[in-house]
């Protein structure tokens, strides 16, 4: 039987011709597969996501627990002294750290405010930076006062931190971890219960 063909010399011809078309479109997909990966996975997520203004979505995913108990704070929960904290780079591209101005509802100390204008980092007394978004020491301010605490934010594991953590050794003053050995543990996720039953034949 005959089969709706193109001859074999077409064909060839077809490719010849096409040839280096092919190579440079190749070559170009890969950079662009290469060029997203870096932008999209390792640096950013989406800019888009960082217009969020403060207050457009508060997040009820992450819990921050202050570490109250441990001594070496000295957290008088009255206190009246103003603090600032200056979120120095974005939260997986939010520049709000999907944050707003509730934040500070489950803490018992209340005179604290969260800015993200950098150029209050001469008199912020705390500064945060998410490991995932900062990729060198230079991505850090300038200068460090020494009574100015830096906290390193994390929440993932090791094998998501995506850089060597040994060059910033003495750098930081407390880390904000998902880890309950963090001087601020910051989980997220929960577990919840349910609403059907999930029926299981072991
Ligand atoms: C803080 O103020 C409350 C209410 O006035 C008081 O009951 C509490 O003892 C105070 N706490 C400290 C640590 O001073
Ligand atoms: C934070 O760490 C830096 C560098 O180790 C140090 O110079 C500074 O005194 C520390 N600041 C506080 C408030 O602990």
């Amino acid at each position: 039987h005959m089969m709706q063909q193109w001859p074999r010399c077409v064909r060839f011809k077809l490719c010849r011709k096409k040839h280096e078309l092919c190579l440079l479109l190749f070559a170009l997909a890969f950079a662009l597969v290469l060029i997203s990966y870096h932008y999209f996975l390792r640096v950013r997520v989406p800019r888009w996501k960082s217009t969020f203004p403060i207050g457009r979505r508060g997040s009820s995913q992450y819990v921050t627990k202050f570490p109250l108990q441990r001594d070496q704070f000295h957290i008088d929960p009255n206190t009246t002294e103003h603090k600032v904290i200056l979120l120095w780079t974005e939260f997986f591209g939010s520049r709000t750290w999907y944050t707003n101005e509730n934040t500070f509802n489950n803490c018992p100390v209340k005179a604290c405010s969260v800015t993200t204008d950098k150029k209050r980092v001469k008199d912020a007394h705390a500064v945060v930076m998410n490991v995932r978004d900062f990729s060198t020491p230079s991505d850090l301010p300038p200068s460090h006062p020494p009574w100015q605490v830096w906290i390193l934010h994390g929440s993932e594991p090791p094998y998501y931190v995506w850089q060597d953590l040994r060059r910033y050794n003495n750098v930081f003053n407390w880390t904000s971890w998902y880890r309950t050995d963090a001087d601020i543990f910051s989980p997220y996720g929960k577990y919840v219960t349910r609403v059907l039953s999930l029926s299981l034949s072991l």
